[in-house]
């Protein structure tokens, strides 16, 4: 989500007249995009706001903080910094010419909009990086309140936006050349929960397999609470979606799902694990899990690894757990000494890595469809492009083949990449 809102504030710049530049020391405005799901995000953000004094200093930068670290923290941000001239919550970005045009102006010390949707810049007005996969928020905002996270209550209550808009969006995008759709939500499977219409996520899915074009739709968060048998379906009998599902565990324990608020069981999840990998041959599956959760023992942290070695995640994204100030769980007892959390999370990276290079290993010999990303970082006659399920493929191949799918016949295996040659 923080990527497409970037790409959306790289685009309102553009049509300012601004060029988007990788040289801090030379712009004349700094935005930073931030993030606050975490603790580390902070210590990031003010570190970066040290380097950006001297640039101040030098040129007059207008420095703005844009994102949910910006919307939480609010105006208190540029008080504790005056190096900051603007603060601007996810839901305002499209003020940020009118926050431009205040600093300039030199009547403001500084401008502050954090409130509830306001000037939502064109949806469809995006600058990615990548040329192959657009993204689409499909919901804003969440209404789950997992113990451990901010999210609800940075960005609201859960808002799906029309599945007329979003289909729309996505011809577009693949009109314009685009191959993979990448569709947004704190928790997909809800869409649709506060429309009157009666649209749900699998309908919307469907539909948008429907649109014609070579392209491949991805989407990320779905919530094991909500991931119906509709879903799974739909998916299964469509190859436009992605081979890949992102099926968010954050614990192993029951116990520790219950104060986490999940909604799910160990066994449930693990259920929904294996039906999802019957019904849907080939498919990878990753995760994200919290280590350290207040009252977490090193049973309940056992039972996490033994999803983890059960369930053999293609990846897993792995988190101590840090407290967000409001939310339940930075008020529970229990809290856990930082060497413990330190100490779990190392067992649970390296058991994923052995997950991880077993998932690799199981590609040798098979033809994966491959979209061509383009030359590879190291050598530019070696392609690399990503399969259905994510897996990054190095293979020999002309620069031309950029943004198209090409069959490739897996001869390597690493950690976390394929090498292969293509075949027809
Ligand atoms: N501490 C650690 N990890 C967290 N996440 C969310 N909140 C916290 C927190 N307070 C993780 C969850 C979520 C991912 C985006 O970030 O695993 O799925
Ligand atoms: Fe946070 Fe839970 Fe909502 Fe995900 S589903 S954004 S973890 S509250």
């Amino acid at each position: 989500m923080n990527v497409n809102e970037s790409a959306k504030i790289k685009s309102i710049l553009q049509n300012m007249g601004y060029n988007v530049i990788e040289d801090v020391s030379e712009a004349d405005a700094v935005f930073l995009n931030t993030c606050t799901v975490r603790e580390g995000a902070a210590t990031q953000i003010y570190g970066k706001l040290g380097e950006l004094m001297a640039v101040k200093e030098e040129r007059g930068t207008i420095i703005g903080i844009t994102g949910c670290f910006a919307q939480e923290q609010g105006e208190e941000l540029a008080k504790k910094f005056p190096v900051i001239d603007i603060v601007m919550g996810n839901q305002n970005i499209g003020k940020i010419p009118t926050a431009i045009e205040k600093i300039e102006s030199g009547d403001f010390k500084h401008v502050i909009y954090t409130g509830d949707e306001d000037d939502l810049p064109p949806r469809l007005d995006a600058e990615f990086d990548s040329k192959k996969t657009a993204s689409i928020p499909i919901t804003y905002g969440c209404n789950n309140f997992c113990t451990y996270c901010i999210v609800p209550y940075v960005r609201g209550r859960e808002r799906s936006v029309p599945m007329p808009q979003i289909l729309d969006e996505v011809k577009v995008f693949v009109e314009k050349g685009y191959r993979e759709i990448m569709l947004l939500g704190q928790n997909v499977n809800s869409y649709g929960n506060d429309l009157e219409t009666g649209e749900n996520f699998a309908v919307l899915l469907e539909e948008i397999c429907k649109i014609d074009g070579e392209f491949l739709v991805r989407f990320v968060s779905p919530h094991p609470k909500d991931f119906g048998d509709d879903v799974i379906d739909v998916i299964a009998r469509n190859e436009k979606v992605a081979r890949c599902l992102h099926l968010p565990l954050q614990s192993g324990s029951s116990r520790i799902l219950k104060l986490m608020n999940r909604k799910y069981t160990k066994e449930q999840y693990i259920e929904l694990a294996e039906k999802i990998k019957s019904k849907i041959p080939g498919v990878a599956l990753t995760a994200d899990i919290i280590v350290g959760f207040p009252h977490e023992t090193e049973e309940d942290f056992l039972d996490t690894l033994d999803v983890v070695d059960k369930i053999g995640f293609e990846t897993s994204f792995m988190f101590m757990y840090s407290p967000r100030k409001g939310t339940a769980a930075a008020k529970m007892d229990g809290q856990l000494d930082q060497e413990v959390k330190k100490e779990r999370l190392q067992r649970l990276i390296d058991l994923q890595n052995r997950k991880s290079k077993e998932a690799s290993d199981s590609y040798k010999g098979k033809v994966e469809r491959v979209l061509v990303e383009g030359p590879s970082r190291k050598n530019e006659e070696v392609l690399t492009g990503r399969t259905s399920t994510n897996k990054v493929v190095l293979f020999a191949g002309d620069k031309e083949l950029e943004g198209t799918f090409v069959n490739v016949k897996i001869n390597e295996c690493k950690t976390w990449s394929l090498y292969g040659e293509i075949v027809d």
